[in-house]
């Protein structure tokens, strides 16, 4: 299988939720990711693939339904599957009013949870990118190669794209609501190299706030790993969103937020 080139676009469920509130979706952000999605499509030499993370409704299941710690109630899972199946339907259609032909995949059928990672079965998401339609993917509730299920973070997806054997990475992008990654002068970090990772400043989310997911800091650590296997991430906010400046994104030009280099 040669592999294919895909960009991966992770938006986080901090700015396509109502992560501190109970509102759930947030529809106007939905409407936004799909008009950057339509308008960055042929921006870049590589395909996109679009991630979704889960936010209020991923957090507040994992933690409702005992996958963030505790055992995990196995009979009321499906209904965390479902909600989030709905998000990515929700930018699916938002997706096809912008002219985007684009198909939600199932996280707990594409996934096999193993350590820190997860096993991708890249068949379908390679067809679904060779026949041009955009893949929506996301984390979730997914079994687990020792144990049951747990929580998979969306952050984890452009790992396991690329160790899937199926694609090569020409970058990875993460959305959330923080501009970049802020360093301990409190201003967003242009480059951050290896040699650098000790002036992240961990910030604490806002009050009310649930997260399973850990945050800048796990983010850090996931681009890290990804610029070491040779993948260039970016890091930035929801003002990425604008359309000629999220194509430039896509497209590797200029430089937005924070820049993960990658190191070999
Ligand atoms: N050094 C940092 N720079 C930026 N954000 C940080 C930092 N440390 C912690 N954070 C927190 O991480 C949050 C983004 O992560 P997260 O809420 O998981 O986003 P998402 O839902 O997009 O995955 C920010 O809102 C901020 O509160
Ligand atoms: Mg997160």
């Amino acid at each position: 299988m040669t592999p294919l080139p895909i960009v991966p676009v992770k938006f986080g469920g901090s700015i396509i939720t109502d992560k501190g509130g109970d509102k759930g979706i947030s529809r106007g952000r939905i409407r936004a990711v799909a008009k950057a999605v339509a308008a960055a499509r042929g921006a870049a030499s590589a395909s996109l693939v679009v991630i979704l993370g889960g936010g209020s409704i991923g957090h507040r299941s994992a933690v409702a339904y005992g996958l963030a710690g505790g055992v995990p109630a196995l009979d009321r899972l499906h209904r965390m599957a479902r909600s989030m199946f709905l998000l990515k339907c929700t930018l699916a259609r938002a997706l096809e009013r912008a002219g985007v032909p684009a198909m939600p995949f199932h996280e707990g059928s594409l996934l096999l949870a193993e350590g820190d990672g997860a096993r991708l079965q890249p068949l379908a998401i390679r067809r679904a990118v060779e026949i041009g339609v955009v893949p929506i993917l996301s984390g979730g509730p997914v079994y687990a190669a020792s144990g049951a299920m747990v929580a998979f973070n969306s952050d984890r997806l452009g790992h396991a794209l690329l160790a899937s054997g199926g694609f090569t990475l020409e970058r990875f992008i993460l959305v959330s609501d923080a501009p970049g990654v802020i360093g301990l002068d409190g201003t967003v970090i242009p480059i951050l190299t290896a040699d650098r990772l000790a002036d992240v400043a961990d910030i604490p989310l806002g009050a009310g706030v649930t997260d399973v997911s850990g945050g800048m800091i796990e983010k850090v650590a996931i681009a890290s790993d990804l610029a070491r296997r040779g993948v260039d991430c970016v890091i930035c906010g929801v003002d990425a969103l604008a359309p000629p400046l999220f194509a430039d994104i896509v497209a590797g030009r200029g430089r937005h937020g924070t820049l993960v280099p990658a190191s070999n």
